[in-house]
Order: structure tokens, then C-alpha cells, then sequence
């Protein structure tokens, strides 16, 4: 991995590391969006309405232009449930990494570092929902400098970070559009546990699922 230093966050970071994670986030509304067309029930609605259209309307301008219309108004709910769920972490972890991530052992903020430049960022601090584990957050590396191996350096990172901590495993979870991360973990050895539906009514509409993975740090698979 060319000239990339992985070094604990610091107050400074505050903006690049929001960009970051604003950048890392809305880059999947467009694969979400394909997801949401491939659903029965989006197909089943656009098809229906299409059907009762042309039956009702005699015409093909207005079916053609109703669907154009139901299609924008689905992709502008996707924009929505992407803008809301970064909104949420802005305002949430994000809006105060040293306060959530800072003050305790069993938490850390890291970011890589270029040439002088945060290029990517990851974090870990007790899981919620996994007693006696770590979860790992907020993984992101700018377009940029992706396919250098950043992503697997933040991933040792947390993991050496929660195997010194006394922590037998990692957790973390991720979604069916982020195919690459899945790709990353499964290469880094962790192991798909759990996957389940946003408990939202737009992602059950929508069937967004989540994804949960799991590094167990007492038996590392870590492929080289
Ligand atoms: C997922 C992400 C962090 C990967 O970052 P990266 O620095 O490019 O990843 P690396 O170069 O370390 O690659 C690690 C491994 O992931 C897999 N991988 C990553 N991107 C891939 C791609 N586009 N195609 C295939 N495999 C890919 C590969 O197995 C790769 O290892 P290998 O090259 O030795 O086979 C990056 O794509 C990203 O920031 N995405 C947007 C934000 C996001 O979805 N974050 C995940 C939150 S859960």
C-alpha cells in the first residue's frame, strides 16, 4: 500500500471525515434505486398502473408519462431514506467523534492519510447488539485512492485494535447494495450471521436489507 498512514483521528478531520462519509453513503442511492426496481411489488405497481392506464385512457402518452412520474417519485424516495439516514449519523457519532469515540478504551476513530490528505476512515467502539463484541463503523475510502488495499489496512486496524482490547470478535453491519464492502469483509474473513429488513416502513416497502457480519478474532480467517 503506496505512502498511506493510518493514524487516530483528530479534531481537525471533523469536515473531510463528514464529506467522506456523505460521499461513501450516497454513491449507493443509483444501485439502490436498480434494487428497488427489482422488487416483485414495484413491479407488480408500475405494471398495474400501466395496465389501467392504457385501459382506461386509450392512449400511450399518458401511461408513458404516469410511470415516468411514479419512477422519479421511487428514486426520490431512495435520495430520501439515503439523505435521512446520513442526516441522522451527522447529527448523531459523527457530530461529535471525539466525545463518542475518544474517551473510552474500547472505542477508536481512525483515518488514512495521503500526501497530507484524509483519503479514508473507519471506527469501533462496544456493540449494541452484541455483548462482549466490537462493532466496526463507518468504513469509507475516497473514490480516489480505492483498490490500495486502505480499506484492508482500517479492517487490521480494528481488529488488532479489538484482539489487544480483549474482545473475541468483531461486528459490523452493512446493506445488499454495498456489494463491495461485502466483498471486503468476506475477504478480511468475516463471516455473513444475520440478514433482516429495515425495521422502516419505506425499506420494508422497499425490502432494504441489512446485513451482519462477524470477525471471530479466536479462530482468524483472514485470507492472504
Ligand atoms: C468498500 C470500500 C471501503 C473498499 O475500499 P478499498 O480501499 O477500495 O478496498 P481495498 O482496496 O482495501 O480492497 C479490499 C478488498 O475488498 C474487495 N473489493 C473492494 N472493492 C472491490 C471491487 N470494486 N470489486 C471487487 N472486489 C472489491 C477485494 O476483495 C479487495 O481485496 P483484494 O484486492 O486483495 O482482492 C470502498 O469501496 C468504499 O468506501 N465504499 C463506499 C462506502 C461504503 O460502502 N462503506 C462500507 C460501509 S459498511
Amino acid at each position: 500500500m503506496a505512502s498511506v498512514q493510518i493514524r487516530k483521528y483528530r479534531d481537525e478531520d471533523a469536515e473531510v471525515v463528514k464529506e467522506l462519509f456523505t460521499l461513501g453513503m450516497s454513491e449507493h442511492v443509483p444501485s439502490s434505486f436498480t434494487h428497488t426496481l427489482k422488487q416483485p411489488l414495484t413491479q407488480m405497481v408500475l405494471m398495474c398502473s400501466f395496465c389501467a392506464l392504457i385501459t382506461s385512457s386509450k392512449s400511450l402518452l399518458l401511461p408513458v408519462l404516469a410511470l415516468t412520474l411514479l419512477l422519479a417519485g421511487v428514486r426520490q424516495m431512495v435520495v430520501y431514506m439515503f439523505n435521512r439516514y446520513i442526516d441522522a449519523s451527522l447529527g448523531k457519532d459523527l457530530g461529535s467523534i471525539g466525545e463518542t469515540y475518544l474517551r473510552r478504551k474500547e472505542s477508536c476513530f481512525w483515518v488514512a492519510e495521503s500526501d497530507g490528505r484524509v483519503v479514508g476512515m473507519a471506527a469501533c467502539l462496544p456493540a449494541e447488539n452484541a455483548p462482549g463484541c466490537l462493532e466496526l463503523k463507518r468504513m469509507s475510502v475516497r473514490r480516489s485512492h480505492r483498490g490500495l488495499g486502505i480499506a484492508k489496512a482500517l479492517c487490521r486496524t480494528v481488529a488488532d485494535f479489538t484482539r489487544e482490547r480483549g474482545f473475541p470478535a468483531v461486528i459490523l453491519y452493512t446493506s445488499v447494495v454495498q456489494t463491495d464492502a461485502q466483498k471486503l469483509y468476506e475477504r478480511m474473513g468475516y463471516t455473513k450471521t444475520r440478514e433482516f429488513v429495515v425495521p422502516e416502513l419505506a425499506a420494508k416497502i422497499l425490502n432494504f436489507t441489512l446485513l451482519e457480519y462477524k470477525l471471530d478474532l479466536q479462530q482468524n480467517r483472514e485470507r492472504d
